[in-house]
C-alpha cells in the first residue's frame, strides 16, 4: 500500500512507469554532463584521476571513472545520503527505462530489450538460469569462453540435467579464420542442441569471433527446424563492447551480454543484456524484479504492459549512485563517435601487434588482422613465464596482464587512455627482454 499510496500523492497513478514512455525518454537524470569533443583523445585522458605514475596497458580490466560520470555518482550518493527515501521514490519509476534507453542509443536495439545487471557474470548467470530448456536439451560453448560462462552454465547444468558440449573453434588463434570457424560450429551442432554460448572477444588469445557470419549459419540451420528446436544465440560481448562500431542488435546474435565496467567507462559494478524478442520469450526471470513486475504483484498492472527488460532486471536495492550514473558513459561514447573509438583503439592495437611481430624472442598469438581482433594483444616472451613479464614490465612502470586462463599468455590492451609514445615505450621494454 506504502508504495500505491505514494505513486497516488505524486499524481502518477496506478502503472505510470509503464504508461509514460515518451516521459521517460526525453528526461534526462544527470543534466547536460561533459564537453568532450570528436576524438579528443588528450582530452579525454584529462577527464580520468588514472594515475601516470604508470603507462597503463591494462585499463579494460575495471574501469577508473571519468568525469561526467565521477560526478553523476557523487550527485546520486549525496542526494540519497541526505534523503534516500524520497530521492529513491522521486527516481524509481522512471529511471531504469531511461537508463535502458540511454544504453539503447549506443548499443542500439529497442531500450524495452535491455534488462541492467551489476556485471558480465551477472548477465550470463541471469539469461543461463533463466533459458527454458528440458533435461537432455544440450547446451554448446567453446573452450574459448571466460570462467563465467563455463561456471554459468556447470551450475545450470548441475541443477537441470541441461547437457554441455565445448568445441574449439581454432586451435592457432593467430590463424583464426570464418571458413574454419563455421565448419567447427555446423560439425558440432547436433539435434538436442538448442543453445549456442561464444564469447565476442576472446580475453585468454585476443581473437575476435566473425559473431555475425556464425549467427548466419546459425539461422540456416534453424530454417530447417521445428519451432520446439530452434537454437539461440548467446554471446558474452564485454570485450568489443565500447571498442566496435557495432549496433548490437544487427550482430545477429539472440542475447548480447555485457559489463560495463571495463572498455565502456561506466560505473564499478554495471552491466547490460539485450535480448531480441525472440529470446526474452524462451527465458524465465530468476531474480525479482523491483520495476514494473512489483506492479503486477501488487494487482496494479498486468504482466504484458512491463517491458520485457525491466521485468528481466534483477530487483532489490542496488547501488543506485552507480547504476544511475551510468547514461553518462555512453554519452561519452557517442560524444567521443563511435567509428573514432574503434579506428583510434585498432590503430594503438596495430602498433602493438606490428613491434611484437618483429621480435624474434616474442610469439604472438592474437591475430594481425583488426577483423579478428579487437583491443587486446596476447603474446608470450621466450624463456618467460607470462607473471614474470608481468611483473618485471611493472618494476618499469608499465601495468599489463597475464590471461587469467589454464594457457596463460602476457597481455596488453592499448585503449583510449594510451598513446603511441606510450606504446613505444612498453615495446622498447619487450624488446630489451630479447
Ligand atoms: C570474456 C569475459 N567475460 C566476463 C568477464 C567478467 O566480467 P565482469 O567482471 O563484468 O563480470 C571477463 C573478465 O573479467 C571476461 O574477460
Amino acid at each position: 500500500m506504502e508504495r500505491r499510496a505514494f505513486l497516488t500523492s505524486l499524481g502518477f497513478g496506478m502503472g505510470a512507469s509503464i504508461l509514460a514512455p515518451s516521459l521517460v525518454q526525453s528526461s534526462n537524470i544527470n543534466g547536460e554532463g561533459s564537453t568532450i569533443q570528436t576524438g579528443d583523445w588528450k582530452g579525454l585522458r584529462k577527464l580520468f584521476p588514472l594515475t601516470h605514475d604508470y603507462i597503463q596497458l591494462s585499463t579494460f580490466l575495471l574501469a577508473s571513472h571519468p568525469k561526467p560520470v565521477a560526478d553523476a555518482i557523487e550527485k546520486h550518493r549525496r542526494a540519497l545520503d541526505e534523503n534516500p527515501s524520497d530521492y529513491w521514490h522521486q527516481h524509481f519509476l522512471t529511471i531504469d527505462s531511461e537508463i535502458s534507453n540511454s544504453a539503447a542509443q549506443y548499443m542500439g536495439g529497442k531500450g524495452e530489450n535491455i534488462a541492467l545487471t551489476d556485471s558480465t557474470t551477472m548477465g550470463l548467470s541471469m539469461v543461463y538460469s533463466g533459458l527454458k530448456l528440458h533435461a537432455g536439451d544440450e547446451i554448446l560453448q567453446t573452450v574459448h569462453d571466460h570462467y563465467s560462462t563455463d561456471m554459468a552454465l556447470v551450475h545450470r547444468a548441475n541443477r537441470s540435467g541441461v547437457k554441455i558440449q565445448r568445441i574449439a573453434l581454432y586451435d592457432n588463434p593467430a590463424n583464426v579464420n570464418v571458413e574454419d570457424v563455421l565448419d567447427r560450429l555446423k560439425s558440432a551442432i547436433n539435434r538436442d542442441t538448442r543453445v549456442f554460448a561464444a564469447t565476442w572477444v576472446h580475453s585468454s588469445t585476443g581473437v575476435k569471433l566473425p559473431i555475425r557470419e556464425m549467427a548466419d549459419e546459425i539461422a540456416r540451420l534453424n530454417k530447417k527446424r521445428k519451432a520446439a528446436q530452434q537454437i539461440l544465440f548467446c554471446v558474452d560481448g564485454v570485450h568489443g563492447f565500447g571498442i566496435e562500431n557495432q549496433d548490437v542488435s544487427e550482430l545477429g546474435c539472440d542475447f548480447f551480454i555485457a559489463g560495463t565496467h571495463k572498455w565502456m567507462f561506466g560505473p564499478r559494478g554495471t552491466g547490460v543484456i539485450w535480448g531480441n524478442d525472440k529470446a526474452w520469450q524462451q527465458t524465465e526471470a530468476v531474480i525479482p524484479s523491483f520495476s514494473g513486475s512489483y506492479d503486477v504483484w501488487m494487482g496494479l498492472a498486468k504482466p504484458e504492459q512491463v517491458p520485457v527488460g525491466e521485468h528481466m532486471s534483477p530487483g532489490g536495492f542496488h547501488s543506485f549512485e552507480h547504476r544511475w550514473a551510468l547514461p553518462e558513459a555512453f554519452k561519452l561514447h557517442l560524444q567521443l563517435g563511435k567509428e573514432n573509438v574503434q579506428s583510434r583503439i585498432h590503430q594503438l592495437n596495430q602498433q602493438t601487434k606490428n613491434g611484437l611481430g618483429k621480435m624474434a624472442h616474442v610469439t604472438l598469438y592474437t591475430p594481425q588482422s583488426s577483423a579478428f581482433s579487437s583491443g587486446l594483444v596476447c603474446f608470450d616472451v621466450k624463456g618467460m613465464k607470462p607473471e614474470t613479464v608481468v611483473t618485471s614490465m611493472h618494476e618499469k612502470g608499465i601495468i599489463m596482464s597475464s590471461t587469467p586462463y589454464r594457457t596463460s599468455y602476457a597481455r596488453f590492451a592499448p585503449s583510449l587512455l594510451n598513446n603511441e609514445q606510450e606504446i613505444e615505450l612498453a615495446l622498447a621494454e619487450i624488446r630489451a627482454m630479447g
